[in-house]
């Protein structure tokens, strides 16, 4: 697949944005879906490759999804716990969440490893150790896994790392568990927050979730219910940013200003004029930008999501920045490419990269290697000199919801 962005750089930014709701909280809650008894109306749910990735699967699984309006409404009543083996499971990373859903549900899966976007290895070992410690039997072969338990019984378990996608799955899985689960260094990162506000009005017993111990009370039965998913704050990063690059007066609206603090804090500390209200931004042009130092952390961290979008402003910033990655030590494709735009970056070992500002980017042909690495290059083709065209573009409609639209209706040259 080569679909390509072409971006003719330069072109100033204005006007208003509307951000959709989070990728990363929707494809949790979408596999969430197949535990309840009974129909799930989601409220605007982003419409992203990932996202029809998953409704394909729940299809696969006989669950009914129909768009209705602005909301999508998913019907599990006739689902059949079918193996998941197709090619689309190895498309996103989020089709794990099936494992926690099935899991709890039926007390078996089957499906595919999941795949995703090329970080470096990205393990699963907490998802499976937390399922074990519930009760689960796991054997994987031929790229296939296969958990199954007779029951599930809530236990304490421990996360070596706050990862995200185990704290999802545990939280899936012992949600249909016999008694109490006790999550002890649970990730904190919003979008748990979302799910575990959908699962409790469903009928679940999640309490702790934005803190470090997570309780799940297990229950039998869940019932439907209407959910609006949050915004996505990675999304709303990316255009705060874009705007930071190249806006005159840019409102970022339906954000959650509290989400992003760690980001709006360091473009402050760039020189970036910006002011934050209720539920948006504004950006406003700024004279310089000025080099910053950055580490990726856990939420309420720097994202590492953010990581890839912030080095594209970094490389025409005023002197030299470093970047430290302590998520995903491999993330750092996206500056080879922004290299070949004139950036002056070096990557060092061990999840560092220096980025010396120049003056200026020139427009070239480069290719997103990965979700994020791709929003860098849109962000770097906004500003530079002449026509980016920017390869392997599918990457990018993975995760952003309209991005050629959105950014064409703020005044960018880009198709
Ligand atoms: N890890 C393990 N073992 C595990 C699980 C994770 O060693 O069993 C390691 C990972 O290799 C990584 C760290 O723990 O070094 C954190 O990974 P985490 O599990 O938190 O990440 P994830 O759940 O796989 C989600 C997002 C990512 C985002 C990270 C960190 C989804 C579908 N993905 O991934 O989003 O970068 O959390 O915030 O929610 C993106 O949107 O571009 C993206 C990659």
């Amino acid at each position: 697949m080569n679909e390509a962005i072409r971006i003719r750089g330069g072109k100033p930014l204005n006007g208003e944005v509307r951000i959709s709701s989070s990728k990363n909280a929707a494809v949790a809650i979408l596999p969430a879906v197949v535990m309840a008894s009974e129909i799930v109306k989601l409220y605007d749910v982003p419409n992203i490759e990932d996202i029809k990735a998953l409704i394909k699967l729940l299809s696969k699984l006989g669950v009914g999804v129909v768009e209705n309006g602005d909301s999508l409404v998913i019907d599990p009543t006739s689902i059949a716990n079918v193996d998941l083996v197709d090619e689309t499971v190895g498309r996103l990373r989020a089709s794990y969440y099936f494992m926690g859903a099935l899991l709890g549900r039926f007390k078996h899966v089957r499906m595919l490893m999941p795949g995703g976007c090329n970080l470096g290895p990205r393990p699963i070992d907490l998802h499976l150790k937390g399922f074990e410690k519930l009760g689960a039997s796991i054997v994987i072969k031929e790229g296939i896994i296969d958990i199954s338990a007779k029951e599930l019984v809530g236990n304490d378990i421990y996360l070596d790392i706050a990862s995200v996608g185990a704290t999802i799955n545990i939280m899936l899985a012992a949600t249909f568990a016999k008694g109490r689960t006790v999550i002890q260094n649970a990730a904190k990162e919003p979008e748990i927050i979302d799910l575990s506000s959908m699962l409790n009005k469903m009928g679940a017993k999640v309490r702790g979730a934005g803190t470090s111990e997570i309780t799940i009370d297990g229950v039998s039965r869940l019932k439907g219910c209407l959910h609006d998913i949050i915004p996505d704050r990675i999304e709303a990063g990316t255009y705060i940013i874009a705007a930071a690059m190249m806006g005159e007066h840019v409102r970022i609206n339906n954000v959650i200003p509290q989400h992003i603090e760690s980001l709006l804090l360091k473009l402050e500390e760039m020189g970036v004029d910006l002011e934050t209200g209720s539920d948006f931004v504004d950006v406003y042009s700024s004279k310089t930008i000025r080099a910053v130092d950055i580490k990726t952390q856990p939420f309420p961290g720097f994202a590492t999501d953010l990581q890839q979008p912030l080095t594209a402003l970094m490389a025409i910033a005023k002197g030299d920045s470093k970047v430290t990655e302590t998520i995903y030590s491999e993330r750092f494709k996206h500056c080879h490419e922004l290299n070949k735009m004139g950036a002056d970056i070096k990557v060092l070992p061990a999840g560092k990269s220096l980025i010396h500002g120049v003056e200026s980017l020139k427009g070239s042909e480069v290719t997103a290697t990965d979700l994020r690495c791709g929003a860098a290059l849109v962000i770097a083709g906004l500003a530079a000199e002449g026509e980016t065209i920017i390869h392997d573009a599918y990457h990018i409609y993975r995760g952003y919801d309209s991005i050629v639209n959105k950014l064409r209706a703020l005044g960018a040259d880009i198709d």
